[in-house]
């Protein structure tokens, strides 16, 4: 599905409905260039989730834990890191966890950790304010 947004309000929107759809293990890739909104996309789900502390970029940190009410999410940016680091620092299993959501940034660089079944959050930018979402669930 696509969707176009043309506010950060309706980017919360649309996250809000996108998380409503989301069930334990469900993995979640989000795909576009530097500052296109996987981090912002991925902010308004987890707090539409109920979590309550502010969710920051995990650009440095690669990985962040948070508590929702349903699930633990867990939060990678991979942008700066490799398949066999991935695997070093055991995000194989965290991936596996059947208690939590993953959501990843820059999926591609950790391609070989992704099993087939996952959801692509595809985003464009369409100009400063408007961003084309694609959903696909895989
Ligand atoms: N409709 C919109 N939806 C999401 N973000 C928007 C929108 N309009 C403007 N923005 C702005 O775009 C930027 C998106 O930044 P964000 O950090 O979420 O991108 P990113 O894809 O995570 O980048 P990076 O690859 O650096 O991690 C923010 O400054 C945000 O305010
Ligand atoms: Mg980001």
């Amino acid at each position: 599905m696509i969707y176009i947004v043309k506010s950060k309000d309706e980017t919360r929107a649309l996250a809000k409905s996108f998380a409503t759809k989301l069930k334990k293990r469900d993995i979640v890739c989000l795909n576009g260039d530097l500052g296109a909104g996987k981090t912002t996309f991925t902010q308004f789900v987890f707090s539409a989730l109920g979590v309550k502390s502010p969710v920051s970029s995990p650009t440095f940190s690669i990985l962040k834990i948070y508590q929702g009410d349903k699930f633990r999410l867990n939060h990678f940016d991979t942008y700066r890191i490799t398949d066999m680091e991935a695997i070093e620092a055991g995000f194989d299993e965290i991936l596996e966890d059947k208690d939590s959501v993953s959501f990843i940034e820059w999926s591609e660089n950790i391609s070989s950790l992704i099993p087939s079944k996952h959801i692509d959050v595809n985003i464009k930018i369409l100009d400063e304010n408007s961003r084309e979402f694609e959903i696909k669930y895989e």
